[in-house]
């Protein structure tokens, strides 16, 4: 035993960093598809649907929804990375989901209106515009 334990943590920690590594890995590989739906709790197909009935486009420009060129409200296209919703809102999906449900509820003065979204269709879409980066 006392032989082995030597050779066994030399061989063993290559191996261990290799594994480490190849976690590292593949976990930011999910993340990169995971993390709309896994912190919104909603589904990115279904939001792009919803996006596209509600046609926020009409307000919106947002890529990958055609016809979607409205200049009301800001592009989409980087809701994905954006700091802050409507300039004074940190872009956290709690915060998003709420949003998309009453804008006004979060800021009084906005100019985009409740389209009376549910809980469920905001976290759908949210998980969408989160895949917008
Ligand atoms: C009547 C026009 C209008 C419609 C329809 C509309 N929005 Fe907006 N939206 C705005 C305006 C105006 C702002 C800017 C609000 C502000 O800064 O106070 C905004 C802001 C946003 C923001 C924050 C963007 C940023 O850069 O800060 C998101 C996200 C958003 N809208 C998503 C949506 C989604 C999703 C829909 C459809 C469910 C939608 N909007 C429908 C007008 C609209």
């Amino acid at each position: 035993m006392r032989y082995l334990s030597l050779p066994d943590a030399v061989v063993g920690l290559p191996l261990r960093a290799v594994c480490v590594l190849l976690l590292a890995l593949s976990a930011s590989g999910c993340a990169k598809e995971e993390t709309p739906r896994r912190v919104t709790g909603g589904d990115a197909e279904r939001g792009l649907h919803l996006v596209r009935q509600y046609q926020c486009g009409a307000c919106h420009a947002i890529p990958g929804v055609p016809g979607a060129g409205g200049d009301a409200g800001p592009s989409l296209a980087h809701t994905g990375r954006l700091g802050y919703i409507a300039g004074r809102i940190p872009n956290q999906p709690a915060n998003l989901v709420r949003w998309l449900q009453d804008p006004p509820a979060l800021k009084p003065d906005t100019a985009m209106p409740s389209l009376g979204v549910s809980e469920e269709e905001a976290r759908h879409m949210a998980a969408y515009l989160y895949t917008l980066r």
